[in-house]
């Protein structure tokens, strides 16, 4: 649960009356992983789980915002120059300079925030907290930006002021999530379909493993080069639509590492798409199976997972579980799993024990709620 209450109330006692609230969530992605950046299918949902932020202009040019999570006050002007140190409060500064960049006239104000997306989760806290300011200044200074630039101005901020290239998706779903609901997004053209999703007899259930490995450089950047110049090698601009037979070809001319990246990539277009089609017949079973292709391919040709991931997955293989994978960018996080009913608690018993004893403690359970998108309180 989100604290709404708290939040509005430390505003209230540290910049005083007349906020706004506004709340954007994080999502899970069903599959299409590190598919939005080669420009192919990719399948969020938002969830239950976000970011609250109490919002009032303040008439001056300058931000004071306090992270209520962290007990922590950044204040800082809206000009590259007062780029603040704290690392929460570059998603803030970087969001408001997009929006200036794009003509909105954001001017300074006061803010509280609070969320309870799990950090390093793979569930895109960042994203919700970009898509809440994107969406709240929006509204509050009258800039009239679309969905899609709102979401691209979260993006452009993981870009210029954090550092990590990432794609449209995790954005794109805070923004634009629909109760009840998957979205399939075109990454190339920015067309989306709304799906109901109801899996019935199946649950859908996180493990977050609670282990974020901190790892040198930035092997997200990296997956992304290794995609651009294999797409290159093909003389394409993205790598979406490329087929085994063309990467064969050209398999002399690139590095064994970026055949692989690439290999992972076709088979995770292919699998969205056989999901999309299963799922309209209710055939859970394939999506099932199709999740554990994908973490396969995560694991071994993408190698973005990691050793307590992998034994998640393995877990559920064991237990029965209709479908497992690594969820979200990789390197920690959590893996989201498609589960019969009635096999649900023996399972998550399970999972929590062995993981237990051969990590020192339990994975946290999320059932996945798929809830609406950025929207004022
Ligand atoms: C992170 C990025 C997304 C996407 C996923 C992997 O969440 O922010 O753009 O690439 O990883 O699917």
């Amino acid at each position: 649960m989100i604290e709404t209450k708290a939040v509005a109330e430390k505003f209230a006692s540290i910049y005083g009356s007349g906020a706004s609230l506004f709340v954007s969530p994080g999502r899970i992605n069903l599959i299409g992983e590190h598919i939005d950046y080669n420009g192919g299918f990719v399948f969020p949902g938002a969830v239950d789980k976000g970011i609250v932020a109490a919002v009032r202009p303040n008439g001056t040019d300058r931000v004071r915002a306090f992270a209520l999570d962290l007990g922590e006050e950044a204040v800082f002007r809206l000009d590259e120059a007062d780029k603040p140190v704290q690392a929460w409060a570059c998603y803030l500064f970087g969001v408001c300079r997009e929006m200036q960049k794009r003509g909105g006239e954001v001017g300074g104000f006061d803010t509280v925030f609070a969320g309870d997306v799990p950090l390093g989760a793979g569930m895109s806290s960042s994203a919700a907290l970009e898509s809440v300011y994107a969406f709240a200044l929006n509204e509050l200074f009258g800039c009239g930006i679309d969905g899609f630039e709102l979401a691209r101005i979260g993006q452009a901020t993981e870009h210029n002021y954090c550092g990590v290239k990432c794609g449209i998706m995790d954005q794109f779903a805070s923004i634009f999530g629909k109760k009840g609901h998957l979205m399939r997004l075109d990454c190339r053209s920015m067309e989306f379909e709304y799906f109901p999703f109801d899996p019935e007899g199946y649950r859908l259930v996180l493990l977050d493993s609670r282990v974020k490995h901190e790892l040198v450089g930035s092997p997200y950047n990296d997956r992304r080069v290794s995609c651009e110049r294999v797409a290159a090698a093909l003389g394409q601009e993205l790598l979406r639509g490329a087929t085994m037979e063309r990467l064969d070809a050209i398999r002399e001319r690139i590095s064994p590492e970026d055949y692989k990246r690439a290999r992972y990539v076709i088979g995770e277009e292919r699998r969205v798409l056989e999901v999309c089609d299963a799922l309209q017949r209710g055939d859970y079973e394939t999506v099932g199976a199709c999740m554990f292709e994908t973490h396969r391919g995560m694991s071994e040709d993408y190698e973005v997972s990691c050793e307590e991931l992998d034994f998640l997955v393995a877990v559920a293989r064991e237990c029965g579980v209709t479908g497992s994978r690594i969820m979200g960018g990789g390197f920690g996080g959590c893996t989201i799993n498609l589960v019969r009913d009635e096999l649900c608690d023996a399972f998550l018993a399970e999972a929590q024990k062995r993981f237990d004893e051969k990590y020192g403690h339990e994975p946290w359970v999320y059932d996945v709620v798929i809830s609406d998108g950025a929207r004022r309180l």
